[in-house]
């Protein structure tokens, strides 16, 4: 695992908006795994920048959404299909064929969660997965747990994933109770992994990540075994790295 630590977020919008521009541009039908959240961001607006300069094209790119909400329409605008549209999907030539999500809302999750490692699969791997961390140190939504997942799955949130995202849903009882994530097999099995991490709520989640032992009490720790998976991280982020 690699840490690299940078003074603004502007600074690793572009260190990671270039990784995917240059896998897009190196195999333009390469899987990206995209995660929502407030981190990646910067990162998504550098990419659109890009592509409204005509430096790339993501037509033939297919994408994988970590995560979805459960009971919520996917027109919501607390959607994570709402979020990707608005912050990159809308703002690219992306076809919308090639763009996949997990159904929150299936009949069969299990059902749900072997289409997903099927497409996943199908489409030759996820070349480079984002990720963000939770202050729990969650990744996707894989909450702090006895064991490591594999396939996606239908997971309770936890009550500090809830405080964190409670915001955006004008009030905690607004917001769904449950989520369908990749699981952290599903993650690990990506070529490469780039974690996005700003600010100083997340130093204690990424010092446990970093320099704690490998536990699903910790999900981004298992990135430690990772052939290549990089932290890009803020100073705040970093303030408790030892
Ligand atoms: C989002 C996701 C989550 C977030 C994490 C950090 O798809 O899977 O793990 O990455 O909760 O969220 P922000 O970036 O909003 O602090």
């Amino acid at each position: 695992m690699k840490v690299m630590i940078y003074k603004t977020a502007e600074e690793i919008a572009e260190a990671v908006g270039r990784i995917i521009i240059k896998r897009v541009a190196d195999e333009p039908t390469s899987a990206i795994g995209f995660a929502t959240g407030a981190s990646p961001v910067p990162t998504y607006e550098y990419i659109v920048n890009e592509f409204n300069k005509g430096n790339i094209s993501f037509k033939d790119m297919k994408t994988f959404n970590l995560d979805e909400y459960c009971d919520l329409p996917v027109e919501d605008i607390n959607s994570y299909h709402y979020f990707m549209n608005e912050n990159l999907f809308g703002k690219i030539d992306v076809n919308p064929e090639n763009i996949n999500f997990l159904d929150g809302n299936a009949e069969d999750y299990d059902k749900e969660s072997q289409r997903y490692a099927e497409a996943i699969k199908n489409a030759g791997g996820i070349k480079v997965q984002i990720l963000g961390i939770g202050t729990n140190g969650h990744i996707g939504f894989n909450e702090p747990a006895d064991e490591f997942t594999d396939e996606a799955f239908k997971v309770k949130l936890t009550q500090s994933t809830r405080d964190s995202n409670a915001k955006y849903f004008g009030g905690e009882e607004k917001m769904p109770k449950y989520a369908m994530t990749m699981g952290i097999g599903s993650i690990m099995r990506a070529k490469e992994i780039v974690l996005i991490a700003t600010g100083e709520a997340k130093a204690k989640a990424i010092a446990a990540a970093v320099n704690g032992e490998v536990t699903p009490q910790c999900p981004a720790s298992v990135l430690q075994n990772h052939p290549n998976a990089t932290l890009f991280i803020d100073e705040a982020a970093a303030s408790l790295l030892k």
